[in-house]
């Protein structure tokens, strides 16, 4: 089967990549390199079954082309991580929205399956853990930045609904909730990727305000495997559905995690929000999937534990630092 990956050099997007030439599909990414990197793809350079297109998804007549020639489109690039988001606002909600109106336009156009991934971001200021696909959802004033990611991929979700209502486009909308395993980069404003390098670094691990606030962290080999079902479910089109894993930590448990888990000598560093962000930064305490949705509709149950994350987080950095001790 002939698969379109946008941003197919990010992390989510180069794991689904390996995943399908594994299983004998040809794949074809495009990608600007913006988050993604290079060497997240290189292994599969020379496969015949590969080809890499370094170029934006904003470029339509060339969309327009590698849509029309898949059979399905896993649309994943996009402007992704709060830091950036905090720092180029503009690029942020171009990306996402345009980026989106010109897949679903083309996927519309020539009957394409398509896969547009959301986030738990989208749940906003939501207290009543766990979150449901259905939740009523309340955001911070537009005068603050970090809300123009979720607002600009609750716009792409309308967009997705709007096209399978109107024409019953085979569209399946995924809200991940943080996804993490190797090839992630800290660079981003990442938590596990920064932590668990800091730890192996037994340098200072940055935890953001009291560290008191949770998150729950999905294998990416978890989510891929759930991505794929899902747009090959017929009853998933029109849908909205959350992916990840709803085992809960605390940042700062992370933290401590991640220095015992690397026999680590680091200590934990408090870091206000303001500091890293600037004024009026807002943060979620909570956020936890409920997943009954994705299990009903493809069986998904994750299988990978944070033990597993941390562990082949820390393989990958190991091996890194191993590699540029020895270019040095
Ligand atoms: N990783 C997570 O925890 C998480 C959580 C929620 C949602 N998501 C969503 O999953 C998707 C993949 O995220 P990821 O974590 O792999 O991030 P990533 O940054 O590694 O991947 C995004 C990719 O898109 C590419 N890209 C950005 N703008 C582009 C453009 N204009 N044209 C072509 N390529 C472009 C980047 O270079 C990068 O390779 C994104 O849509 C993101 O919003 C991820």
């Amino acid at each position: 089967m002939r698969t379109l990956i946008t941003g197919g050099a990010g992390f989510v997007g180069s794991h689904l990549a390996d995943k399908l030439i594994a299983e004998g599909n040809h794949v074809t990414v495009i990608d600007d390199l913006s988050t993604g990197r290079y060497e997240n793809v290189a292994h599969l350079e020379g496969n015949d079954n590969f080809r890499l297109i370094i170029d934006t998804v904003l470029n339509a007549k060339l969309m327009e082309e590698l849509v029309r020639e898949s059979d399905r489109v896993f649309h994943m690039a996009s402007a992704v991580g709060v830091r950036l988001i905090m720092e180029q606002p503009v690029k942020t909600i171009e990306t996402i929205f345009r980026g989106t109106d010109i897949t679903l336009g083309f996927c519309s156009r020539y009957r394409k399956r398509v896969l547009i991934p959301s986030t738990s971001e989208v749940y906003g200021k939501g207290t009543a853990v766990p979150f449901r696909e259905d939740d009523d959802i309340q955001k911070g004033s537009t005068s603050k930045h970090r809300w123009a990611y979720a607002c600009a991929k609750e716009l792409d979700e309308f967009l997705a609904l709007a096209f399978w209502k109107e024409s019953r486009l085979p569209v399946v909308v995924v809200r991940l909730f943080n996804t993490v395993g190797p090839r992630q980069t800290g660079q981003y404003g990442m938590v596990v990727p920064r932590f668990v390098k800091a730890a192996l670094q037994n340098e200072p691990i940055p935890v953001y305000g009291d560290g008191e606030q949770s998150r729950c962290f999905g294998h990416v080999a978890d989510v891929v495997e759930g991505l794929v079902k899902l747009i090959e479910t017929k009853e998933c089109y029109g849908r909205v559905i959350n992916i990840g894993n709803p085992e809960e930590i605390s940042i700062k448990g992370l933290a401590e995690k991640a220095i015992e888990m690397t026999g680590s000598s680091s200590e934990i560093e408090y870091i206000p929000y303001e500091e890293v962000y600037g004024e009026g930064f807002e943060d979620m305490r909570r956020r936890v999937p409920c997943i009954d949705r994705a299990n009903k509709l493809i069986g998904f149950q994750p299988t990978r534990t944070l033990e597993n994350i941390i562990n082949d987080v820390a393989e990958q950095f190991q091996e890194e630092l191993k590699a540029d001790s020895q270019n040095a």
